[in-house]
């Protein structure tokens, strides 16, 4: 009797630790990710650089903290400020000591899809992006050199009272090392995003979710071409063209050209997301189109003629209503995801 109690004893025992090591194995294997809002794809991220809430928070931190510029003084949301789109109400940014680069900020919304960054797609990824800013002069540096100024970056974080138990919990380690704060940051600006417009639910089968004006702007925008460049549903296709902005110019930017050599790339830009874009001027990379009025007229008018111009770029014809239309649609793309950040 007594052996028999023992061994159901030892039985129970076993099927105990069983269940706890099913469940720490499901428990470990079940990986974080971002929830994506309504119309969006699945946010993609690289392999070496995984989300995690605890990840996403101290980017977060980072990305508002003005103590990764040498003064102390800018932020990446000095230039990408939440209360406009995370753009930049200035044509042209201003960084450290008032000094100014020469292109408008872009917006940091559904820049997790991007499969360039930059306007020039001079980077690959958010990581490699997010390097950039820190070393430069006209923005977050008073160094020339950008090994003293990722050092120096390094020292700034490593001394703050917070960041050290916060990189130990992510990384495992307090070195706050420039590769780990960048990881942070663009983990971070992987949930910065925008979806559930009224064109998402307009799409998903709410046919009242549009109004009739925005609908015709809607038909208005594919019959002229528009999404043939801001291709659905991200409003970029990623790609860089020239549809002649400055090239009026004496010195024009010649925009991707710079950096492939190629003459495809003449004068193009990336195509930007125009995803929350009624909420984000002025426009364009050199910031020179003040309203969406301004843009619309452009198009009309069949943009600058140059060299290498898109054979899109036609005169449209459009009548005032038209217009009105075509704005009434962007305004549909304004929606959810990053106005009041909760991570989760
Ligand atoms: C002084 C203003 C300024 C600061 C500070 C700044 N940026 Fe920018 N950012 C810009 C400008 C201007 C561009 C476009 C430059 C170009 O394309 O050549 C840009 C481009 C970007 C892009 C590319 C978006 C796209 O669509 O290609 C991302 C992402 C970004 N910045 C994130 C950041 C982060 C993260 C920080 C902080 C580490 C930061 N920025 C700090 C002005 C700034
Ligand atoms: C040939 C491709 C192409 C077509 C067609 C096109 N766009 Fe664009 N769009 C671009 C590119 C590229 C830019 C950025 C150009 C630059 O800054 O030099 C841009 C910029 C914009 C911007 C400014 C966004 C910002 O954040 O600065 C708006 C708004 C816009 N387009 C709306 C439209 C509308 C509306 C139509 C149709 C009437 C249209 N586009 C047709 C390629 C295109």
């Amino acid at each position: 009797m007594m052996r028999d109690m023992k061994r159901f004893f030892y039985f129970l025992l076993l099927i105990l630790v069983c269940f706890a090591i099913f469940f720490l194995f499901i428990g470990n294997s079940k990986e974080e990710t971002i929830e994506a809002p309504l119309g969006l794809p699945p946010v993609p991220y690289p392999k070496d650089n995984p989300y995690s809430k605890a990840k996403a928070e101290l980017g977060k931190k980072l990305y508002f903290d003005p103590c990764i510029s040498s003064n102390k003084q800018i932020s990446c949301a000095t230039c990408h400020a939440v209360s406009h789109a995370y753009k930049d109400p200035k044509p042209i940014s201003e960084g450290i000591l008032g000094r100014k680069g020469t292109r408008h900020a872009p917006t940091v919304i559904n820049a997790a899809y991007n499969k360039l960054q930059f306007w020039d797609g001079r980077a690959k990824t958010l990581e490699e992006q997010a390097k950039g800013p820190i070393a430069n002069l006209n923005e977050m540096t008073l160094s020339r050199d950008s090994k003293i100024s990722y050092e120096e970056c390094q020292k700034r974080v490593r001394e703050n009272p917070e960041y050290p138990q916060m990189f130990i919990e992510v990384f495992g380690n307090d070195a706050c090392s420039i590769d780990d704060i960048v990881k942070a940051i663009a983990t971070f600006e992987r949930t910065v995003l925008s979806g559930n417009s009224p064109y998402d639910r307009y799409k998903e089968g709410d046919k009242t979710a549009m109004t009739e004006e925005q609908i015709a702007g809607y038909q208005l925008f594919k019959r002229v071409g528009c999404n043939n460049c801001h291709f659905e549903p991200l409003f970029t296709d990623g790609r860089f063209l020239n549809i002649g902005i400055g090239m009026d110019a004496e010195h024009p930017d010649l925009g991707r050209y710079e950096i492939t050599k190629n003459e495809k790339d003449y004068g193009a830009f990336k195509v930007p997301t125009l995803r929350e874009t009624a909420k984000s001027a002025p426009y364009m990379h050199d910031g020179s189109h003040k309203t969406l009025e301004e843009v619309i007229d452009y198009y009309d008018q069949g943009g600058i003629p140059n060299k290498n111009l898109h054979p899109l770029m036609k005169p449209l014809h459009l009548s005032e209503q038209d217009k009105k239309a075509l704005i009434a649609f962007l305004e549909a793309l304004n929606g959810e995801g990053w106005q009041d950040l909760e991570l989760k």
